[in-house]
């Protein structure tokens, strides 16, 4: 073959697809990357030893396929949830963004709708599209809260098929109490996806959607290993439901879509759950000081619950974004108007940020 390659526009196409743009966080290697909310901190090495041997088990049988009800992982997974869950509760996949893909295969598709308060995680619209469903964008107030009222009659009134909830809220970082995920349980038709990726970075204090399962068959609350366990790499997400929903999720899965390794590598992480989340405190910790650091360079961060700050104030996102990425420092613009967000990071990347930021005038 010649160098000659088609265009997008000269397949045959899904119309539906046509002019939309694939998920695109920038990924350069840049000395401090604090762009997309992972754990910066070194991964616990007695943990990666024992990942290692597990997996160097489980290659032995790498011949056949895996476990395709990965009944270990569930087990761990349930033990780890707490709140009474059963294995045949858990249901789990290659990353969250997989698990919500699930969700929107077996309860969205052609001809369905979905729904959620913007701004939100930038790819329920696109995996919401990917099923050919149609994403609806519902309102925050100002502060990017959404109170139990607000929530509901909107929710009424666009009445989805599929609501995602994002709590806290990827990218402003906004806890969602209780009592307005059980406003919009009760005035939704369809299911409600309780996103919670951020959870263990939020205060003890803030209860987790898990406590509202009982009695509420259209909830599921899912999770993720990636952030706060250190292991976006090795994708690996999970939700709990009702076990009628987990049967729903099995009509579309791929058969064997946990592979042996992944299985053996997040059953491994899970045995070590107070390691890995050993530096949960240090994130927060970090995180605070960002919020508490920023006023004082003239921006106005948001109340955070999870291991990244959005700030305001920013006269030029673009300029402010390009300065930092030519001191070393990779953060994100999440497409707010005047905001950035940044992941907090170790203290010593947390520090190269804060000085990058003090360093550029971001009123020129
Ligand atoms: C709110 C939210 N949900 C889900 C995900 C996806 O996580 P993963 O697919 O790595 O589990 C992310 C990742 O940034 C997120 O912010």
């Amino acid at each position: 073959m010649g160098g000659v390659t088609a265009r997008l526009d000269d397949l045959p196409l899904r119309d539906d697809l046509r002019g939309q743009t694939p998920y695109g966080a920038p990924q350069a290697a840049l000395p401090v990357a604090l762009n997309v909310n992972e754990n910066t901190h070194p991964f616990p090495g007695e943990v990666a030893d024992d990942i290692l041997d597990s997996i160097a088990l489980a290659l032995r049988d790498v011949n056949r396929y895996p476990d395709r009800e990965f009944t270990a992982l569930r087990e761990g997974f349930a033990e780890y949830l707490g709140y009474g869950l059963t294995p045949d509760q858990i249901w789990a996949a290659n990353g969250s963004n997989e698990v919500l893909q699930h969700v929107l295969q077996a309860f969205g598709g052609p001809g369905r709708t979905a729904f959620g308060f913007a701004p939100t995680y930038s790819m329920y619209p696109l995996l919401t599209r990917g099923t050919g469903a149609t994403w609806t964008a519902g309102t925050r107030s100002h502060d990017f809260t959404v109170d139990a009222e607000s929530a509901a009659s909107q929710v009424d009134a666009a009445d989805p098929d599929v609501v995602f909830l994002c709590a806290p809220n990827n990218p402003t970082g906004t806890p969602m109490p209780l009592d307005v995920i059980e406003a919009v349980y009760q005035a939704a038709r369809g299911i409600v996806v309780v996103d919670e990726a951020y959870q263990e970075f939020a205060p003890r204090s803030e209860p987790s959607a898990l406590a509202l399962l009982p009695g509420r068959e259209r909830l599921i609350v899912s999770r993720t290993m990636s952030k706060a366990f250190a292991f976006a790499g090795a994708r690996v997400g999970y939700l709990a439901a009702d076990p009628a929903v987990i049967d729903a999720l099995r009509l579309v899965r791929l058969p064997y879509h946990l592979s042996v390794l992944t299985q053996a590598a997040a059953s491994a992480a899970l045995r070590h759950a107070p390691t890995m989340l050993r530096a949960v405190d240090e994130i927060v910790a970090q995180r605070d000081r960002i919020a508490a650091t920023l006023p004082a360079l003239g921006y106005e961060p948001h109340d955070s619950s999870t291991n990244f700050v959005l700030f305001g104030g920013v006269d030029d996102p673009r300029a402010t974004w390009k300065g930092l990425y030519d001191r070393g420092v990779l953060i994100r613009d999440v497409g707010i108007p005047h905001h950035l967000r940044v992941t907090a990071g170790t203290e010593g990347e947390t520090t190269a940020f804060l000085d990058a930021l003090a360093s550029i005038d971001s009123r020129s």
